[in-house]
């Protein structure tokens, strides 16, 4: 008998979820049905599942999601059943998953088999709750580095929110895929000095940063912006671009969005680039699957370092509150058994 067999009551589960938008306090552990695989779905006997910004962001209403909505877009566990049509899978295998629909921060988790991957060869030594902490995160900083970003070697980038799950993560890619200077940004100089572990040439606070442009690229501009922070910031991105540098979009952590006109790229000769994993995900499932194998293999192997801080699931409000408040540095990862 799994472990998650004896502790659930009946077919109940102890599962995060929100009735109202809302601060941290909205968020409870409550006991709810566990859900059963639909086609092409497997179900997870969750040991650990990740805390992303999103959830932030879909917590307080940023974006219309169905209430009670239960949060979670990753999670590390056990196969506990598969649904019609699923190959591949059996009771019992150790399995890293996007849960993209939520969810994931439960004791038993429904995801897509396509956004499921097996630990087991290469992957077999893979710590979950790293695991957990490299699905969203790694996967973005891929996409956001080579589709989106389409990052050449010898180039230059600039990383905005340096100290956090992506950022983190985006700087060690950025190495690894050749870049020649990595500047990352951060609100305070504790978080950038955390951030200097990951493999940054400088971290600066957003005061510093046209300067810190300036003097690292002799006055060039910079090729590529990771924005995931929008507000008026977004704005002043354009001034820091070199010529047919791009400005990768993927968050809005400020909450407050810009308008750009379309002529804007024709008159400062940069480019617009977006990034949304749900996207990639419903669009390009392939390259969705290939760059969240990819991410996980770099964790197992080292080439990614994910800085994770365990929580037991009751504390996951403490964990939003961190990442809301700017407080928070690498990731957040919930042990559902605690
Ligand atoms: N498009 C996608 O598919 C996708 C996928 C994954 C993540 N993301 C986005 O990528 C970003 C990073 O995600 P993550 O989960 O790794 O989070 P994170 O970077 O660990 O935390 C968010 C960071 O955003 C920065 N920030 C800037 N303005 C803020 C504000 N007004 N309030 C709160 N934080 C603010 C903070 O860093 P500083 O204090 O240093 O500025 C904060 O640490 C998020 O914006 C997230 O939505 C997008």
């Amino acid at each position: 008998m799994t472990h998650t067999q004896q502790t659930l009551r009946g077919n109940l589960m102890r599962a995060v979820q929100f009735e109202s938008f809302g601060g941290p306090s909205v968020l409870t552990v409550a006991d709810v049905p566990a859900p059963e695989p639909g086609p092409g779905q497997i179900t997870l006997d969750v040991t650990h599942a990740g805390v992303n910004f999103a959830e932030v962001m879909f917590r307080r209403g940023q974006f219309p999601v169905e209430l009670p909505h239960f949060p979670g877009l990753e999670a590390v566990g056990t196969v506990r059943a598969t649904g019609d049509g699923v190959t591949g899978f059996r009771t019992g295998d150790r399995v890293a998953a996007l849960t993209l629909g939520g969810g994931g921060n439960a004791e038993v988790v429904a995801a897509s088999a396509e956004h499921a991957v097996r630990l087991d060869g290469p992957l077999a030594a893979l710590d979950s709750a790293l695991a957990a902490g490299a699905l969203c995160n790694v996967t973005t900083a891929i996409g956001v580095l080579t589709s989106a970003g389409r990052l050449a070697e010898g180039e230059s980038v600039v990383v905005l929110a340096a100290a956090g799950g992506v950022g983190t993560a985006a700087a060690q890619l950025a190495r690894t895929l050749g870049a020649a200077t990595v500047i990352g940004v951060t609100s305070s100089p504790a978080k950038a000095e955390y951030a200097r572990g990951f493999g940054y040439d400088s971290v600066v606070t957003y005061e510093d940063l046209e300067r810190e442009v300036a003097e690292r690229t002799g006055g060039a501009g910079v090729d590529l912006v990771l924005d995931s922070v929008g507000g008026a910031f977004r704005s002043s991105v354009t001034a820091l671009l070199a010529p047919f540098g791009r400005h990768v979009i993927f968050g809005n952590a400020a909450a407050e969005d810009v308008t750009f006109e379309g002529n804007h790229p024709w008159y400062t000769s940069t480019s617009l680039a977006g990034y949304n994993l749900g996207g990639v995900a419903g669009r390009a499932p392939h390259l969705l699957r290939a760059h969240l194998e990819q991410a996980l293999s770099k964790v197992a192997d080292g080439t990614v370092r994910v800085d994770v801080r365990r929580l037991p699931l009751k504390d996951v409000a403490h964990a939003h509150e961190l990442l809301e408040t700017r407080a928070s540095t690498g990731k957040y990862v919930l042990d559902v058994r605690a």
